[in-house]
């Protein structure tokens, strides 16, 4: 199971004041889960103990970091253009080294240096202590390679070096890779078998964000419900980390239907800084193909841990992910996915398209027979029910007043500041700028609506 939100996107490494001990600079861009732009951090944090310094800028790179994510051909796809804009730079900047990290290393290993002239260094997600050697491979002529996967590996001990602008939000990675092999998945063979970091270090971690005024911290795993260091499993590790930290927003994701207990539902209910937004994908409401999938659970199944959800948390904002168009799905099938969505009432939906990936169990079990026509009207009638279902949600808010932790300047309006409430709704605050701040936690009284924003005005400060 992979992770979700911030879907397949670019972002640039932002911090270009970092000087350079050797003069060097090195750009990463990210693309995919929370997890890529967390471990993009990590690697951030192995260059500058390098003495490299950062640049948002390619064009000055010395080094070229492109953080991949494979879970649909097209997020591939985007990789490929941009290796080609890469080759311009080189071609302007012969010493520029580019390297390929990420998921897409992982699955397609020598093929990236074979199919792409342009990339001197591939590292798949286990790799990256060895990126310094690797980068004095390339200095020394060699292009270079290390996709191992491990069976140990967390990077416990690796201090990330923060590439968000704003110091008020943070993420932390507390187990690696995914045992569950849902069939139409790739991150099992890119990120390997699942481990659980260390939880005294991952508290540690949370108290030094803490220290350093973060107001906001995302515990991240595939399927944190797994979460197992020697008996500590996750219900306790968020436990440990609300009490470490009891002024900090604690959130996590991604939940799994099969694996999410109740104990889970009542620590969150117990502790006031851990926060009840629960992503639990779904991907499908007909029992065959869930069944096809792998998923572990049916449709009724799901339902009752969306009871259990709003029984414990009656606050709680519940997202999902859903992939229409699987193999064998009938049209019987789909509309089950859509009164699953009804009775769930989700506050949020992410949805795709299934994309046959090489390799995986339905790649070579299942036959990908939906027409892409088909796919994309369905997928068109996923988006439609989905809005109406967020709209119904953020509207339920109005007139309440939530506690909202401000992120940064509104992008329509400067005057406006943006923002999330405890719950995890975006919300724009108007007027809130200047005098709110980056990490500032406002009361606000909750006054409009559309699907994807709550709208309000501040009328008290934390
Ligand atoms: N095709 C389409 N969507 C996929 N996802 C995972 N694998 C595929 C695939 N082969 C979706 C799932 C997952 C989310 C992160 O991406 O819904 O939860
Ligand atoms: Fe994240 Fe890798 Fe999955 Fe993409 S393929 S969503 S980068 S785990």
């Amino acid at each position: 199971m992979a992770l979700a939100h911030e879907r397949v996107f670019g972002q640039r490494a932002a911090p270009s004041a970092l000087p350079s001990s050797s003069g060097y600079k090195a750009y990463i861009e990210t693309y995919g889960c929370q997890m890529n732009f967390a471990d993009s951090e990590l690697v951030a944090g192995i260059l500058q103990t390098t003495g490299y310094g950062f640049t948002q800028y390619p064009q000055e790179a010395d080094l070229i970091l492109i953080n991949t994510c494979a879970i649909r051909e097209h997020a591939e796809e985007k990789i490929w253009q941009r290796l080609k804009y890469f080759q311009s730079l080189k071609r302007l900047r012969p010493h520029l080294i580019v390297g390929v990290l990420g998921c897409m290393a992982e699955r397609l290993k020598k093929k990236l240096l074979e199919e792409a002239a342009v990339v001197d260094l591939v590292a798949g997600p286990d790799s990256y202590r060895h990126l310094p050697q690797l980068i004095r491979q390339v200095e020394g002529g060699t292009k270079a390679i290390h996709v191992l996967l491990s069976r140990e590996e967390t990077y416990a001990d690796i201090a990330p070096l923060r590439l968000s602008p704003y110091r008020v939000s943070a993420y932390i990675s507390i187990m690696r890779g995914c045992n569950n092999m849902c069939s139409f998945c790739i991150v099992p063979f890119t990120r390997g078998r699942e481990r659980s970091r260390a939880w005294h270090t991952i508290v540690q971690e949370v108290q030094a964000l803490a220290e350093a005024g973060y107001r906001e911290i995302t515990l991240l795993g595939q399927n944190v419900d797994s979460y197992n260091d020697g008996g500590i499993r996750f219900a306790q590790l968020l436990a440990k980390v609300a009490e470490a930290a009891p002024q900090v927003w604690i959130r996590f994701a991604t939940s799994h239907p099969k694996d999410m207990g109740d104990e889970v539902l009542e620590t969150i209910a117990t502790y006031p800084n851990l926060t009840p937004y629960i992503h639990l994908p779904v991907q499908a409401g007909s029992d065959t193909v869930l069944q096809r999938m792998n998923r572990g659970y049916t449709a009724d199944w799901y339902l009752q841990r969306v009871e259990a959800i709003r029984r414990y948390l009656p606050e709680a904002v519940i997202s999902t992910d859903i992939i229409v168009g699987f193999c064998g799905e009938t049209e019987r099938d789909f509309e089950l996915t859509l009164e699953l969505m009804r009775a769930a009432q989700f506050d949020f939906v992410y949805q795709f398209m299934y994309s046959e990936r090489p390799g995986t169990l339905a790649a070579r079990r299942y036959t990908d027979d939906v027409p892409a026509q088909v796919k994309q009207e369905r997928l068109e009638r996923v988006i439609e029910l989905a809005q109406s279902l967020s709209l119904q949600a953020n509207q339920r808010q109005i007139g309440t007043q939530q506690w909202v932790l401000v992120e940064k300047p509104s992008r329509r309006n400067p005057n406006d500041m943006a923002g999330r409430s405890f719950a995890g709704r975006a919300v724009v605050v108007r007027n809130a700028a200047p005098s709110a701040q980056p990490g500032d936690i406002l009361r606000v009284q909750i006054t409009d609506a559309t699907p994807a924003t709550l709208i309000g005005y501040a009328t008290g400060h934390s």
